[in-house]
């Protein structure tokens, strides 16, 4: 008989940091408050950090149209970033809290989840600021600023993203056990891999696809399986971080992602 077999509750990344593949990828916890908005000092960046940023960028923004989303897109320019140097994150937070209410907090690395969810809840995107080194441009498995900043702010600059992302913090917090690991596959299958059907055919807007050159180009590609969004499904289902994704969710539109979440977290009596 398994059924006495107790589901591991880890968190995929706690799996792969306790299995030994990246030292950065174990979560840490705030000793203090981080800095917020325009407390936020930026770092002396080398020109070979801004060179990164500018190679990493570049190479993206022309992959980026006609795949990624327009609430991207509309994103990208109303945080006004550019190529030629990493943006400063005080710069972000501000343009990021004029479009939607939320802010940016300086933070060193991969955060615990209790940490990230509360930022989260208060409607604060949690940033790194220091860049991946030259011989990680393709990939890298640690969080940086390049995925932080232009993955995941410009969606942060949509209404109901906006909105369902705060909500998602809310509802993690009030998580345990099997819950919490639900919520970390809608996650990402919608922060990280998240695709919307746009009139014009399906387009990117998850972090994780959007950060990285080889998932812009396996997303829309014939070797991902693609399935409409429906959160019931989302939370059942598994991923593995450390290759390309081979099965990804389709949303409708925002205002689904956020109904559809407001109704399952009531269901779950997580708000
Ligand atoms: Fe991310």
């Amino acid at each position: 008989m398994d059924a006495a077999v107790k589901p591991d509750l880890r968190s995929a990344y706690e799996k792969a940091a306790e299995d030994g593949i990246d030292p950065r990828c174990i979560p840490q916890s705030l000793d203090e408050n981080p800095p917020i908005g325009a407390d936020i000092i930026a770092p002396e960046y080398s020109a070979l950090e801004h060179d990164n940023w500018r190679f990493l960028y570049e190479r993206q923004m022309q992959l980026l149209p006609g795949r990624a989303g327009q609430a991207f897109l509309r994103g990208v320019e109303t945080l006004g970033m550019t190529s030629d140097r990493i943006p400063r994150l005080a710069d972000l937070s501000l343009r990021m809290e004029a479009a939607a209410g939320w802010r940016i907090a300086r933070i060193p690395g991969l955060l615990h989840e209790r940490d990230f969810f509360n930022l989260l809840s208060e409607r604060i995107f949690p940033s790194t600021d220091y860049i991946r080194g030259v011989d990680e441009l393709d990939y890298t498995p640690a969080p940086d600023c390049f995925h932080d900043i232009l993955g995941h702010m410009p969606m942060l600059t949509e209404p109901a993203f906006a909105d369902f992302y705060q909500l998602f913090g809310q509802a993690a917090l009030n998580a345990e056990g099997i819950d919490r690991i639900r919520l970390e596959r809608l996650h990402w299958f919608a922060v990280e891999f998240g695709l919307i059907r746009q009139a014009e055919g399906t387009r990117i807007f998850g972090a994780g696809i959007l950060s990285s050159k080889n998932e812009v180009l396996n997303a829309l590609s014939d070797d991902v399986e693609r399935r409409p969004f429906d959160v019931e499904r989302v939370v059942e289902q598994d991923y593995e971080v450390w290759h390309l994704q081979p099965l990804l969710f389709e949303l409708e539109s925002f205002d689904q992602l956020v109904e559809s979440f407001r109704s399952w977290t009531h269901s779950r009596g997580l708000t």
